[in-house]
């Protein structure tokens, strides 16, 4: 018998056997020496191998808005899996998936009124993209093809996302990525900012800069503009006072589609369906995921302006319109699952309790000023950003033993870029439950002293 047909006959699914599975953005030798697996989840909390609990201070992988394994989102996804296993979406479709696209255009805002299925929100990231490259094309603008993101924004990890992004290790090893990008400079300035609530005062002029990169390029090159309303996994940066509506009206005067990347941001994170209906400003293109489905089934997507829609529905009617799409574009599993959250969240107002919550959490949150190694604290709806002092030891460390503990001694589960602590529960905590992830953070922060 070779020796890896004996490796699979011996193999338990024990924590023992962890060398194939490469984790993403994980330090993989240090994880599998001391491996964090999580066995199952039930509301706010996770349950370690051992069946320690573990308290969710990230809504997994800020997604699972509802809390874990709802039962009306299980029940859901298991009837899916009996009726429906699967129905391709080129050239043919199915009711559910119809159904989720109206409910999630009736939700946004303006005339969003179509919708694009992907898997991931990178996927979705690179879709707004090629719809908008694909647009000017169509109307004979073909000339505008230059992409302009965001230093320090997050857009997934396509070719295309890396290029918008602005997280450096995300982009410098992967070559030239795609020619002619641009970037605005990042909203965060600790010296005008420092432990902000809500949205800073300071910095909505940084918008302005699009007029120089306009200028620059000229407007007939440029076809779309991506940022993140709140630039979540660069470490919480609330967008400054102003900001947004400055970055619609610039796009509006030269012709230039504004994509608002939400996948963070949309179903209640900010205290509303989304964070354009919070700052009243409609992009041309929003990008949504994970809590589409709560974080269930893997679920993205795009949602569309009717225009750029109309712009596209033209030429004889046999022919395709665009040449996009996922063989799991709208996976009956995901379009169940997403109609099951979108209930969840209506009947048990999550979006108004995020919204409720957002001055308790926030007064959790600042309350750690002063506390060992913070250096700024920013909170807007169910998201906090905690920055620590770096250690001698170098960038992330601090951030690193942070997760470390609060996991394995506190039962708690938070997330760190580098130092900053990233915090976005699920939107079904409690204000004891608040008061129960900032004392364990507190505790974390004297340990490390
Ligand atoms: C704003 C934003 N866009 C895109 C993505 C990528 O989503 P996914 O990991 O589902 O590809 C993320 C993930 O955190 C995100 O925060």
């Amino acid at each position: 018998m070779s020796e890896a047909h004996q490796l699979d006959q011996d193999w338990q699914p024990s924590p023992n056997n962890l060398e194939s599975f490469w984790l993403p953005f994980t330090p993989n030798r240090s994880f599998k020496k001391k491996p964090r697996l999580i066995a199952r989840a039930r509301d706010m909390h996770y349950f370690a191998l051992g069946g320690q609990p573990v308290l969710d201070g990230t809504a997994g992988l800020w997604c699972c808005n509802a809390g874990h394994c709802r039962e009306p989102i299980v029940r859901a996804i298991q009837d899916e899996a009996a009726t429906l296993d699967y129905a391709p979406a080129f050239q043919f479709a199915h009711p559910k998936a119809f159904e989720l696209a109206s409910r999630l255009t009736l939700m946004a805002p303006g005339d969003l009124d179509y919708c694009f299925f992907t898997n991931s929100g990178s996927e979705a990231a690179d879709t707004a993209l090629k719809i908008a490259l694909a647009y000017h094309n169509i109307r004979g603008e073909g000339s505008r093809t230059r992409l302009i993101g965001r230093e320090r924004g997050y857009h997934g990890v396509g070719f295309g996302g890396i290029t918008v992004g602005g997280i450096v290790n995300n982009r410098k090893f992967f070559g030239s990525l795609l020619a002619g990008a641009d970037h605005l400079p990042h909203t965060y300035s600790r010296e005008h900012q420092a432990y902000s609530r809500g949205e800073p005062e300071w910095g909505g002029h940084l918008a302005d800069d699009l007029e120089r990169i306009v200028a620059l390029h000229d407007a007939s090159t440029v076809a779309a503009v991506i940022v993140e309303p709140m630039a979540g996994s660069t470490g919480v940066l609330p967008p400054p006072r102003g900001y947004l509506q400055r970055l619609r009206e610039i796009c509006d005067r030269h012709g230039i589609l504004l994509i608002f990347d939400e996948v963070i941001t949309a179903f209640g994170r900010l205290g509303f369906a989304t964070a354009a209906e919070r700052y009243g400003v409609v992009p041309d293109l929003m990008t949504f995921a994970k809590g589409v489905t709560s974080g269930t089934v893997p679920m993205g997507g795009v949602l569309v302006r009717k225009p750029i829609y109309d712009a596209f529905m033209s030429g004889p009617e046999h022919t395709i319109e665009l040449f996009h799409g996922y063989t799991y574009t709208a996976h009956p599993l995901a379009a169940a699952a997403g109609l099951a959250s979108l209930d969840v969240y209506r009947d048990e107002g999550l979006f108004e309790r995020a919204r409720a919550l957002e001055e308790p959490w926030a007064d959790a949150a600042h309350a750690l000023k002063g506390e060992p190694f913070v250096s700024d604290i920013r909170t807007i709806g169910l998201v906090a950003g905690l920055d620590l002092e770096p250690s001698k030891e170098g960038v992330g460390r601090r951030g690193y033993d942070a997760m470390l503990r609060a996991f394995h001694d506190h039962g708690l589960m938070i997330r760190v870029t580098a130092d900053t602590i990233a915090l976005s529960p699920p939107l079904i905590i409690s204000e004891s439950q608040i008061g129960e992830i900032f004392d364990k953070l507190r505790k974390v922060l004297h340990e490390l002293a």
